[in-house]
């Protein structure tokens, strides 16, 4: 692994950073140190989007990401650009620029870079233009004018970039060895050697403790570079997904794949796009929080992690695999390599839900996702996980078994919420009392019933108390 300089492409320009530069500084603050003061910081938290750049990938998608938590050395071999790259040679503002000052989409400015750079990545991807926005707060124009520029925003015709191919480098500063592997080998004997090391993958739990907390880790292994991880292979039983596939490519990849719908649409409520163009299932299950969203989805199809070290592989059951609150089953010298996702059944009614104080870029409150299967007129299958109820996500045996071979019925449903108390034991805090929760994932369990009976109801359903 040789010592190199971190560089990358910046608007355009091959950029080399000075031998020393910590690997662990965010990508936003040594933009602004640049004197490239276009991109602001608003939260330093992931949760504004002031701080929004794009990372142009080498099949010509643009990936909006918060350079507050990303990192330097996350951005080694790649290509960045930023609202200063916008313009024309000649300083022309892009048409995005234009059409924002044209249509009042500005007033104090603070959010508008951020927003152009949302804009300029959503005039390749296209798609729901509020989930285009949900990463970017603007306090003062109340939306509309910034949602009829997005809606209005042509593709442009830049080209793809070229990007190097990923080498094994290791970058240097005082203090600080940043190493970023491209084999599986590497990945497994550098996790040998270096148990204390942070495994940073998209960095947006990891990120926060830069950003937030000013911790300067001393050893990183970044892990965007091994394709092992970052593989996606489709079965006719399942998906293979590598655990440092980004948020955003696996939300292509389930809105493309019969069975992963409701999948799909919780996975488009994690976080932000910006969030969803770092953020990794490896990540997910590395942090293990019991409001992890796609932890309940995982267990609900019976999913099964692949762990490996170099004692070998091995495939544990996820639910083996969370073992407590932010707890996991990886020995000191293992890492996530991949996840293997069941396609669902064709006739499973398969539920993924988030409750949470906001629709977008919030964590839930009280997560779920069911699985029910019925054959010859009785349920035949259950799978209900929970998350927010209990340390960990929980499968309610309960409730499952109170529905096991009986009906798929108002009835019987009812008395699997009633069983679902006996389940799950949530604690009280600031976004929920125990009580709120409970009645939440109750509530869940009916809710599953009407999506599986009442096809005719929207997915985002408000008003239980009409249908039921
Ligand atoms: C603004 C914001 C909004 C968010 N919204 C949501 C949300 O709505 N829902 C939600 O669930 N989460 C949310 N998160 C949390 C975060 O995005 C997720 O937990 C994400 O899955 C973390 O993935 P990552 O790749 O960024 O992890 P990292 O930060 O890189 O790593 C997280 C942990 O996992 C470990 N890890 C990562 N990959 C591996 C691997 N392959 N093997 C072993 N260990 C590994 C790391 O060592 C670390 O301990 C949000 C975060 C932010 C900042
Ligand atoms: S500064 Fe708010 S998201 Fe980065
Ligand atoms: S224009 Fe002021 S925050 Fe958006």
């Amino acid at each position: 692994m040789t010592v190199s300089s971190i560089a990358f492409t910046l608007n355009g320009q091959p950029t080399v950073l000075p031998a020393g530069t910590s690997p662990t500084l965010s990508l936003l603050d040594w933009l602004r140190g640049q004197g490239l003061t276009g991109t602001k910081e608003g939260c330093a938290e992931g949760d504004c989007g002031a701080c929004t750049v794009v990372i142009e990938e080498p099949s010509g998608a643009r990936v909006p990401v918060n350079g507050c938590i990303t990192l330097l050395g996350q951005v080694h071999g790649r290509v960045v650009r930023t609202v200063e790259g916008l313009r024309a040679p000649d300083g022309t503002p892009h048409p995005i620029q234009v059409a924002m000052a044209e249509s009042d989409g500005t007033q104090c400015g603070f959010c508008t870079p951020g927003i152009v750079m949302s804009a300029w990545a959503h005039a390749r991807s296209g798609g729901d233009v509020h989930e285009a926005l949900a990463g970017n707060l603007c306090r003062c124009t109340g939306y509309r004018p910034i949602v009829e520029v997005l809606s209005g925003v042509a593709a442009d015709d830049m080209t793809a970039p070229d990007v190097l191919p990923p080498a094994s480098v290791r970058f240097e500063a005082p203090g600080q060895v940043f190493r970023l592997p491209a084999t599986l080998d590497e990945l497994l004997a550098l996790r040998a050697a270096h148990p204390e090391a942070w495994l940073l993958a998209g960095g947006t739990d990891l990120g926060l403790r830069v950003s937030d907390h000013r911790e300067v880790p001393a050893s990183v292994i970044c892990l965007l570079n091994v394709p092992d991880l970052q593989s996606v292979e489709a079965r006719p039983d399942g998906l293979t997904i590598g655990a440092a596939v980004s948020y955003g490519r696996l939300l292509d990849l389930f809105r493309a794949e019969p069975g992963f719908g409701p999948f799909a649409a919780l996975l488009a409520r994690l976080g932000s796009r910006q969030i969803r163009g770092l953020g990794t299932l490896g990540g997910n299950l590395g942090t293990a929080s019991p409001i992890g969203d796609s932890l309940p989805p995982l267990v609900a199809l019976g999913a099964v992690v692949r762990v490996a070290s170099l004692r070998g592989a091995r495939d544990l059951p996820v639910e083996a695999f969370l073992t407590g609150y932010r707890k996991n089953a990886l020995a000191p010298d293992e890492v996530i390599v991949s996840v293997f996702l069941p396609r669902p059944p064709a006739d499973a009614h398969l539920a993924c839900e988030k409750i949470s104080k906001r629709h977008d870029q919030d964590i839930a409150t009280v997560g779920a996702a069911m699985l029910v299967r019925e054959a010859a007129g009785v349920v035949a299958e259950a799978r209900l996980a929970f998350g927010g109820v209990g340390a960990t996500v929980i499968r309610a045996a309960g409730a499952e078994a109170a529905l096991l071979g009986k009906a798929f019925g108002t009835a019987e449903v009812a008395a699997a919420a009633e069983a679902l108390a006996h389940d799950i034991a949530p604690l009280s805090d600031w976004r929920g009392s125990a009580a709120y929760r409970l009645a939440v994932a109750q509530g869940l369990l009916r809710r599953l019933h009407l999506r599986a009976t009442r096809p005719d109801l929207p997915h985002e359903v408000t008003a239980f108390a009409e249908v039921l």
